[in-house]
């Protein structure tokens, strides 16, 4: 585990009671000797994990997600495991800090510290006489002294050679610089000219520019970075790495298009908000927001662009089972005009009553059509229809459908069939958790290999009576079993499950640990698994060799299979009278 010992691990797992851990971020009620709450790890609403008090270790029944208080909170939290260790020795009082491990930092430590020293060189510029104009644009935008020390807004001089001029002489390469996109291939600054946004990664390093315009000028308004190997668009959400504590303390993120929206945001309170920067959601910025288990409110620009990035994105999220809330803006163009224009207080109003992604489809829909035009009314009610088969709240499609049939004077069994008939036509599509398929005998394996995890017992009756399991994964797993419990003379499931947690078939136990079995297990029962393990062991053996005895060609080695066929036969009904 690095630079964290066994010892130190077991030591603070053993002060921290799972209970208290979980129930500090989930209610939990308890039914007799277990508890009970809603798995946090896939979409439910029934109390499908159990947190077991005596072996201190939660599994959910629904998706299989289980573990110990350190993978709980690595998972819940989405740190790494390091950090996870640090959280719960500081919910026991221990202040141990094992810190985070990040990813990039050490790959890219030189191109991390190039962005980080041309940032600051880029903020002096602002401070400087060379300033006066660009502060003052920010000024007459509402941007303080404040909000530019707390997102490092900069400015590249007039002189297009100048922050080349600087990191050249701090001795970095050309070729580095041009690489990161701080220069271009004519050798010139790329943001020269223009007030400067540092662009973050989600680990909150600077991996990128953005560059404003401020003066009358006839060129793009911002200037971004190119795709380098730090900075990836696709990657990373603006303010992610401030925005997702905040986040999850308020139980939703708001996401907007422009980073000016988000700076205005946040430095008005409203710290949970990320901006996309113009892009549409990626699989992998979807994955971003999932692990934050938060609804997403979207506010994005009020234009057609808007509309549609609205539409796109809500249907990605909706169909990533996200909740989504949208709020839609009127009179202004985005969220930092209108609360330029209306104060913050309005937009927390609007805030507070986002509607569902449905509602706001369907009203959307109204737009630019006459209903009053039979035909423009068809093609809308048949588009309402549309999107209804994918709504899964019941009410809210009730309330439509009736709405309809009132507004309209349509008769409402007949937009009910329509949605029913179109539903059946389209396979309903929600991913479900997967669940890992495994033969009988890996099967029966898991079953020796979870009692063997519970019980120091059944670790050694596998060591006297079978020893060997054909599967290599589950052979490791049942090797390490027997190492754990020979080091600490006792097998205990929680710290067992650290003990595994960064060797390859870690996953695997987490499985095993998750299996829905009866929670005692007689010794006769053991051993009647034992012993059907072995037959099945034996009898794949027996029909591997006798395959091989099929494509053997010389007779005497064909005779000496058939005999090793015979004595496991004959072995394998004597075992089992054992
Ligand atoms: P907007 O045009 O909505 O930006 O573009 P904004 O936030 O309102 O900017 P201001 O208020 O005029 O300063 C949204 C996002 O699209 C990207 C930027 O990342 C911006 O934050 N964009 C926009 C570009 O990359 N290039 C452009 O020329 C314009
Ligand atoms: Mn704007």
């Amino acid at each position: 585990m690095g630079f964290i010992s066994d010892e130190e691990l077991n030591a603070i797992r053993s002060k921290a009671n799972i209970v208290d851990v979980i129930g500090k971020y989930i209610p939990l009620t308890q039914k007799g000797k277990n508890y009970f709450c809603v798995c946090p790890f896939h979409d439910d609403h029934s109390p499908s994990m159990s947190v077991s008090y005596d072996k201190q270790i939660y599994k959910c029944f629904s998706c299989g997600a289980s573990g110990n208080v350190f993978t709980f909170v690595q998972n819940y939290e989405n740190v790494s495991f390091n950090e996870a260790v640090s959280i719960v020795a500081r919910s026991v009082g221990l202040n141990l800090d094992f810190g985070p491990v990040k990813k990039n930092s050490n790959n890219f430590k030189l191109e991390l510290e190039i962005m980080s020293l041309a940032e600051r060189f880029l903020q002096n510029n602002l401070k400087s006489s060379s300033g006066i104009d660009a502060k003052k644009y920010l000024e007459e935008r509402g941007i303080n002294e404040e909000i530019i020390a707390e997102f490092g807004i900069g400015l590249s001089l007039d002189n297009a050679t100048s922050l080349k001029d600087l990191l050249l002489k701090k001795g970095y390469g050309i070729d580095k610089l041009i690489e990161l996109g701080v220069v271009n291939e004519h050798g010139f600054d790329v943001f020269a000219r223009r007030i400067t946004f540092p662009l973050w990664n989600i680990d909150g390093d600077i991996v990128g520019f953005s560059g404003r315009i401020y003066r009358n000028e006839d060129s793009a308004k911002y200037v971004n970075s190119k795709e380098t190997k730090i900075f990836k668009k696709g990657e990373l959400l603006y303010n992610y790495h401030n925005a997702k504590d905040y986040a999850k303390r308020e139980k939703f993120i708001l996401v907007v298009e422009g980073f000016m929206d988000a700076i205005r945001l946040s430095a008005n309170g409203i710290k949970n908000v990320i901006a996309l920067m113009g892009t549409s959601l990626t699989s992998n910025h979807i994955d971003l927001l999932k692990k934050l288990r938060v609804k997403v409110i979207l506010c994005l620009d009020n234009d057609d662009a808007g509309l549609t990035a609205t539409i796109n994105n809500g249907m990605m999220l909706i169909k990533n089972n996200v909740d989504v809330g949208i709020v839609r803006l009127s009179g202004s163009k985005d969220p930092d005009e209108y609360i330029l224009k209306n104060g913050i207080d309005s937009f927390k109003n609007l805030l507070k009553e986002p509607i569902s992604y449905f509602e706001f489809r369907i009203n959307s829909l109204k737009k630019n059509r006459n209903l009053n035009n039979p035909v423009e009314l068809a093609g809308y009610i048949n588009e309402v229809i549309d999107i209804l088969k994918d709504v899964e709240d019941p009410i809210l499609k009730e309330i439509t459908i009736n709405e309809i049939a009132n507004n309209y004077k349509i008769d409402i069994s007949l937009l009910k069939e329509r949605i029913s008939w179109e539903k059946e036509k389209i396979p309903n599509v929600k991913p479900r958790v997967e669940k890992v398929k495994h033969d009988h005998q890996d099967e029966v394996a898991m079953r020796i290999l979870y009692y063997m995890m519970n019980d120091q017992k059944y670790v050694n009756l596998y060591k006297k009576k079978l020893g060997y399991i054909t599967d290599e994964k589950l052979r490791i797993i049942a090797n390490e079993i027997l190492y754990y419990s020979g080091i600490h003379n006792k097998i205990d499931v929680a710290d067992f499950i650290t003990y595994m947690s960064d060797k390859d078939n870690f996953k695997v136990v987490t499985e095993i640990v998750g299996m829905n079995m009866q929670e005692e297990l007689s010794e006769e029962n053991m051993i009647e698994y034992i012993t059907s393990y072995y037959r099945l062991m034996v009898k794949k053996q027996i029909n591997d060799l006798k395959i091989q005895m099929k494509n053997e060609m010389d007779v005497n080695k064909k005779l000496e299979i058939g005999k090793r066929i015979t004595e496991l036969k004959k072995g394998s009904v004597e075992y089992g009278r054992n």
